[in-house]
Parts: structure tokens; sequence; C-alpha cells
């Protein structure tokens, strides 16, 4: 860990109580709103769909900084103050629905720097949160997150329920490290940034033009990853960061050891990503709730930039862009479905039969759709009769199916393993009506290139 430390930009004061803070940027917006809306599901999710609701959640900012940031000639609220708004108005929205419902909330920020502690903490006033503050609900603490991770840990523990972790550094942490203690306590989950450009990228470069690259590696445990960066020169844009994409899903894969990892690429421009969002979890819901958030701030090309970036967002440069968005969302949900349509014929094709909850966790790290899209399109694959779905031992035609529910292939057709002719197996009219009531509602995510060349295997990078 000490080594990680090197990388670490805490030494330079960018909040203070009397005025200091930074100007806000685009990707900063969306990557707060996207925290926001995903933390408002989260909570509504693990307190409002069932009779009673889980007793305790813990949210954890482990690099708060100082609340607030210059936007124009306004403000715009940094993640700790949104991470409260998000779970207190999810909370407040199930209370209405079940008044006779209970929840303890606590909220831990820490950060580095004194003088970010004590702006965050007179930004939480000023947003009208004193009140957490006083009642010791929330915590605000100054000091280095990984000499604090371990009381943090015992902290969540003794508390119990579910807890979920933003680790959002400037530069590099060991972030796979704390990950992998943090998803150690099993209802936790992480939400991190992978500083792809100036963690990686930038250090790697430096170290390769001194020679040093094999040094640089090793240290930080990078070696079995990101061995091929040895050669990056002789690789193209796109190779390079199709595989940097998959070296950052391996490494928190294999080093924290989730369950469910997944990425939202934040680009630089529209060939390199600057940063990662990447999501460890080992809950199924967790994995369903984040998608339809991605989905929701997802403004890439499916067709094009899956395969190598993931879903993911890039600033709109101007108004033509803008308005090409407006069926983006409509072609990537269609494209996505397509695909996933595909992956499905060939699990099912090696599967009799088996519970929709297996056949979704087993493939829901190969592509990314929804749960949503997956009930969509097994619907459709019942209308085809390619599938039946077995309810209390008799054969349904829905779109709603529940975790219990058995998918197996249709007695009445076998179905066939060809990976391009899906599209043409969809009536059009079908296929429009099932595309439009897809968009209405969002979707979700990606994988590893290792799976997804096996999903797209039409992809030559
Ligand atoms: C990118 S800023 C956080 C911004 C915040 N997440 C937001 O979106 O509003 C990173 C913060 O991490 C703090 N920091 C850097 N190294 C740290 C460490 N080892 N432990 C705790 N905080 C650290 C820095 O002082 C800085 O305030």
């Amino acid at each position: 860990m000490v080594e990680w430390k090197k990388y670490s930009h805490k030494s330079e004061v960018k909040w203070t109580v009397d005025g200091l803070m930074l100007d806000i940027d685009h990707h900063t917006k969306t990557k707060h709103l996207l925290l926001e809306s995903y933390l408002q599901d989260w909570v509504e999710t693990l307190t409002g769909n069932c009779k009673i609701g889980t007793g305790q959640v813990t949210l954890v900012d482990g690099f708060c900084g100082g609340g607030i940031y210059r936007d124009g000639d306004d403000y715009w609220e940094g993640s700790p103050i949104r991470m409260i708004r998000a779970v207190e108005a999810g909370w407040r929205s199930v209370k209405e629905r079940k008044p006779y419902q209970d929840l303890n909330i606590a909220y831990l920020f820490v950060d580095a720097q004194r003088e970010h502690t004590e702006c965050l903490k007179y930004q939480i006033r000023e947003a009208g949160y004193g009140e957490l503050l006083d009642s010791g609900r929330c915590r605000v603490v100054t000091g280095d997150f990984e000499d604090q991770l371990e009381d943090c840990l015992s902290w969540v523990k003794q508390r119990g329920g579910h807890s979920f972790f933003f680790l959002d550094p400037f530069g590099l942490a060991d972030l796979p490290g704390m990950s992998r203690a943090i998803l150690s306590l099993g209802r936790s989950e992480v939400l991190l940034n992978h500083m792809q450009h100036d963690g990686f990228m930038r250090p790697m470069g430096w170290h390769r033009s001194r020679g040093s690259i094999e040094t640089f590696l090793e240290k930080y445990g990078f070696a079995n990853h990101y061995d091929w960066c040895k050669e990056i020169d002789k690789l193209s844009t796109l190779k390079q960061q199709a595989l940097l994409h998959d070296s950052a899903l391996r490494l928190y894969r294999e080093c924290s050891a989730p369950r469910f990892a997944w990425t939202f690429a934040f680009m630089r421009n529209p060939n390199t990503v600057y940063y990662y969002l990447i999501h460890l979890s080992n809950k199924p819901t967790a994995v369903s709730v984040m998608r339809r958030t991605l989905w929701k701030y997802n403004n890439l090309d499916y067709q094009f930039h899956y395969g190598i970036f993931g879903l993911g967002y890039r600033t709109l440069d101007d108004l033509n862009q803008n308005l090409q968005l407006l069926d983006i969302h409509q072609r990537n949900s269609q494209a996505c479905q397509e695909k996933l349509r595909e992956q499905l014929e060939r699990f099912m094709f090696a599967q009799k039969a088996l519970q929709f909850r297996k056949l979704f966790e087993g493939t829901v790290e190969q592509h990314p759709a929804t749960r949503e899209d997956y009930m969509g399109v097994i619907h459709q694959m019942v209308l085809d009769g390619d599938l039946e779905i077995i309810r209390e031992e008799r054969s349904r035609c829905t779109s709603r199916i529940f975790n219990k529910d058995i998918i197996r292939k249709s007695e009445a057709k076998q179905l066939v393993l060809l990976s391009d002719r899906t599209s043409e197996r969809i009536p059009r009219k079908r296929r429009a009506s099932r595309t439009s009531s897809a968009s209405k509602h969002v979707t979700a995510l990606e994988t590893s290139l290792t799976s997804q060349s096996l999903l797209f295997p039409e992809f030559e990078l």
C-alpha cells in the first residue's frame, strides 16, 4: 500500500471553508447524477420491495472532497451531499408507502485533508443536513482512507445490514485491495473510479520512456494484468483501449473477488477513455439496479463502442450530436436485445431447462442487458415458439418472469444455433414494438473482452 500512496494527490488543498473549490466539468456532473440516481433506486429496492426491508444501511465515501463545486455562476453539490440527498429521498418515498417500516441510515465521509473535511461539514449544514452531524448519523473523518479502513469495516460489520462504498480518489490508490476487504463484508458493494488515463496510462508512459516499465508493473502487482503494456506502442489506439478495459476488469475480478464486476466509461475523446467507474458487487439485485442506471447515462453508440469501451459517456460537442442522441437510445436498445437473444440461444442450446434466476446470474456478466431486457427477449422467444416459461407446472406466456420460473426449450421446436439469423426471425412488426417498449424503460452495461469476443464473433480489432 505504501507504494500506491506515492501516486495519490492528497497533498494539494482544493477546498476550504472560505470558498476555495474546484470548477465542475461535464464528466463529474454525469458521475454525480449517476451515483445519485443509483443510490435512490438502491435504497428503494432494499427497503421497498419486500414486506419488511433491511434494517440498516451504511454509506461510505472514502475520498469525499469538500462537498461543493463551482458551476459557472452557480454551485454544484459534490458526491457526499448527493449521497445523502439520494438516500434520504429514496427512503422518504418508501416511508410514505410503508409508514410502519424503519431504517437506520448512517454515513461516513473520509478525506485526507482537514481543509476538505471542514469544508464538507460546513456544506452539509448549508444543505440542511446539520441534524445528521449533530445526531452522529453522519461522521466526517480526516485521515487516509487506507488507514481508516479497518475501523470503518468493523463499524459497518457491527451495524449490520447493507453497505455501499464510493471510492473516488485523484489518481492511484490501492482500490483493488481495499475493495476486496470491503466485499468480504458480504452485503456490501463498491463503486470506484479507475483512473485509466491519469492513474495508469500516464505513469506507464513515464516509466516506459525511462525503461522502467517492468519494475513499475511488478511493484503494483500489475504484471499479470498489464503485461501487454510493454508492447503498447505497437498496438492501434482501439486495441490499446480494448486491452486496457479488459485488463482493468480482470484486475478487479481477480484482486477484489466480487461476484459481479462491470464498467462504465467516461471518454476523454471519441477514441480514449479518461476513467472508468467500476461497480463491484455480490448480489444480482445490485447488478440489475446498476444496469438500469448505467443505460440511463450511456450515450455511446452500442454497435461501435460496446466491444471496446462497454457502455459509457462522452460530452456532447455540438447540437448535431445532441440531436443524434434522440435515436441512439432506441438503436442501442434494439442492438443490445438482438445480441441478448443470440446469447440466450447459445446458452439454452446447452441446457434443457433452468430457473430464470440461474439463467440471469449465469449470463449477466457476458453482455449489458437489464433484467427487463431478459424478460422481454424471453417473452419474444416464447411467442416465437423457441422457449417455454413454466410456473407451477403450467406453461405461461408472459413478459413478467419470476426468479423461480423455469425456462426451458420448447418441446415443439428445437433451437437452432445460427448466430446471424436472429434479426431475420423476429417479424419486423414485433421487433418495432419490442424496441419501443424497451426504450421506455432504462437499461444496463458490459463485460470483459474475453466474453465479449464470444458474444461478438464478428468484432475484429
Ligand atoms: C476526486 S476528489 C473527491 C471528489 C468527490 N468524490 C466528489 O465527487 O465530490 C478526491 C479526494 O480524495 C482525497 N484523498 C486523496 N488521497 C486520499 C487518501 N489516501 N485518503 C483519503 N482521502 C484522500 C483528496 O484530498 C480529495 O479531496
